[in-house]
């Protein structure tokens, strides 16, 4: 799981940049479509390679500055939506030659550097943690919901194993007073029972609030089920993971997608469904030591794509049942 403590000076590195180049092959040309632009990493790299096009979408409306600069640097190439990736299908490219689609999940270096944001567990002030186009704040979730949904939200988001302690211990911190990120901190300092040294004590618990006010498991999942519907054939879907949750569900997807498994011994032919994947490796990539060394937040980085075999828009999954668990926790959220 990745830190969340980033410093100042920190420059910002688009993760496993070759290894995405070598697996989407701009140099062939083709529109891509970039679903996390963030500072442009990706977006930059492609566009160096002719006759590439980029749609380029993020929920955060500070990344506009560097979109202005892409379209100045590239003003027939590179087009920019203010949108969450869930709704891909908004932008009605049924029609269009799409050659690949890329996300690179979670948030950018210059998200966790803003105070304002406060997705870092160093952040001062109230809480935040919305990455654009939320409807809550984590301030609303940590000082309105009950100790039950707060364990929910810690334990299945985040894995956390104190998050009964957690949950009790903010909801009666909180009749005190107003909970911000440094009290945050210390009620999750006090509240564990063991310590591991090789990630912050509130590392889990920040990472299950971001999950939660960003919703990013549906966004996750219905940006998932709307790219390999628009992709065309021999299109790529390439997706960046930084913790396990998000892992385990890109991979689910991937496989459910791209094998056939009998459910029955007997009757096998019954549950044959078209394949129109294929997944070309079963690991996924990951960073080189360098990468680690010279951005060590890339080390839970793992990737992994899928390529589309025929030309076909109705794609059956049945991704939505098998984390069914996990969404409806989002739910939660019609208590605020
Ligand atoms: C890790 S950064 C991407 C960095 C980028 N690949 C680069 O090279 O600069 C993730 C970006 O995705 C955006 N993002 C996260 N979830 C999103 C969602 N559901 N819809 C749209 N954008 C999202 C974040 O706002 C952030 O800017």
């Amino acid at each position: 799981m990745e830190a969340t403590i980033v410093s100042d000076n920190v420059k910002h590195y688009p993760v496993l940049l070759k290894e995405i180049i070598s697996v989407i092959t701009p140099q062939h040309g083709g529109t891509f479509i970039d679903c996390t632009l963030g500072n442009g990493g990706y977006t930059n790299e492609i566009l160096k390679y002719k006759n590439t096009k980029i749609i380029g979408i993020d929920r955060d409306t500070k990344t506009e500055i560097i979109v202005r600069k892409i379209q100045k640097n590239f003003p027939d190439r590179f087009l920019f939506k203010n949108i969450k990736f869930s709704k891909l299908n908004n932008l009605k490219l049924k029609k269009e030659n799409i050659k690949g689609v890329i996300f690179d999940l979670g948030y950018s270096t210059t998200q966790i550097k803003d105070p304002e944001k406060g997705l870092s567990f160093n952040s001062m002030g109230e809480l935040n943690m919305k990455m654009g186009l939320n409807d809550f704040s984590a301030d609303d979730v940590v000082n309105s919901l009950d100790a039950r949904d707060l364990e929910k939200i810690f334990k299945f988001y985040g894995d956390e194993n104190d998050a009964k302690i957690i949950s009790k211990n903010i909801a009666r911190e909180r009749t005190l007073h107003k909970i911000d990120t440094p009290k945050l901190v210390k009620i999750i300092e006090k509240s564990k029972r063991r310590r591991n040294h090789k990630i912050h004590c509130a590392t889990k618990t920040f990472q299950a609030l971001r999950i939660f006010v960003n919703k990013e498991i549906s966004e996750l999942i219905y940006g998932l089920i709307n790219s390999v519907k628009i992709l065309k054939k021999e299109g790529i879907l390439a997706v960046v993971t930084f913790h396990s949750l998000e892992d385990k569900i890109v991979k689910y997807f991937f496989k459910n997608l791209s094998e056939n498994k009998s459910i029955s011994r007997y009757e096998p032919k019954l549950d044959q469904k078209d394949i129109y994947f294929e997944m070309p490796l079963k690991k996924p990539i990951l960073p080189t030591r360098e990468e680690v060394q010279n951005n060590p937040p890339s080390r839970s980085a793992k990737l992994r794509y899928l390529i589309k075999k025929k030309d076909v828009y109705q794609i059956e999954t049945d991704i939505i049942e098998k984390f069914k668990n996990l969404l409806e926790i989002e739910n939660l959220s019609s208590k605020l």
